[in-house]
């Protein structure tokens, strides 16, 4: 039996074949999952383009997590396509440039506003908006970049991601009592769309490589992508609140 035979999986993030998303899709397909995906606005073809490439074509649904229209038509948009969720995976990041890059002493509130609630917030937004397809239970991952540190050019963005962390664990909280598990990814850099798009990435970046015991390959989303399945899976039914890290290693190290 494969690792998600019969569950049927929302992925939300899905913009290029790099992303994360994508990458969680295509291997969700592969171990037996049905898979629904999100897109919103002008992004939406691309999604639907990139879509063809999964191993099997997958549904497209409007999903702006800051629009509540979009949030309260999702369980019927939802039930178009499948009776239930088993597992949803919050592939979701945003914050305006001028609140990374170096601009954390001059970050505006109304667009560190935007980068909390797009990056955090959402997390508890899609998970409310899931939660009535999942009375049996289920599995709701997220990705983020490790906050328990102040890293280079990362800035507002990072305290986003403190905010998304700590979103994790009331939702795990909250949801526990239904049977749902609520788990983050700690992935390191990966070259996608959302990490080209922070001012100096590549001091993000840095010696990751040389630092991570296991060695960490930028361009390969696919160790990422592994654990958000084995979280999806009925294989960590006692964790939630939990935070993986998949990044080589570089978390436990010194330096
Ligand atoms: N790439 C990395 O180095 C890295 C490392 C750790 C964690 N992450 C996290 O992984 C997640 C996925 O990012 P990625 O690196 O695959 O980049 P990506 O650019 O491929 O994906 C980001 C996604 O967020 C979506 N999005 C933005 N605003 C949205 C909104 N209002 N409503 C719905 N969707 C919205 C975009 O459409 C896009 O699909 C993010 O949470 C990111 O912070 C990335």
């Amino acid at each position: 039996m494969a690792l998600l035979d019969g569950k049927n999986i929302l992925v939300t993030g899905v913009l290029t074949n790099h992303s994360i998303a994508f990458h969680v899709a295509r291997l969700a397909q592969l171990e037996g999952a049905n898979v629904i995906l999100t897109s919103f606005g002008r992004q939406m073809k691309l999604t639907q383009a990139i879509a063809k490439r999964l191993p099997q074509p997958a549904p497209v649904l409007q999903l702006d997590v800051t629009d509540n229209d979009d949030l309260a038509a999702l369980k019927d948009r939802v039930l178009e396509h499948v009776d239930s969720l088993d597992g949803v995976v919050h592939s979701i990041g945003f914050a305006p440039q001028t609140v990374m890059g170096g601009n954390f002493l001059s970050g505006e509130w109304a667009d560190v506003a935007t980068a909390m609630e797009v990056s955090a917030f959402s997390l508890k937004s899609l998970a409310v908006a899931a939660q009535p397809l999942m009375s049996n239970g289920g599995s709701v991952v997220g990705l983020t970049f490790d906050a328990k540190f102040a890293w280079p050019v990362y800035d507002w963005m990072g305290v986003a991601k403190a905010a998304f962390e700590s979103t994790a664990r009331y939702l795990a909280r909250d949801l526990g009592p239904q049977g749902i598990r609520v788990n983050l990814v700690s992935a390191g850099p990966i070259r996608t769309t959302a990490a080209k798009s922070i001012p100096g990435f590549e001091q993000m970046e840095g010696n990751w490589p040389q630092r991570a015991p296991l060695g960490w390959d930028q361009s390969n989303p696919e160790p990422t992508a592994r654990a958000v399945a084995a979280l999806l899976s009925d294989w960590f039914p006692a964790t939630t609140g939990e935070i993986v890290h998949v990044d080589g290693g570089v978390h436990a190290m010194g330096q």
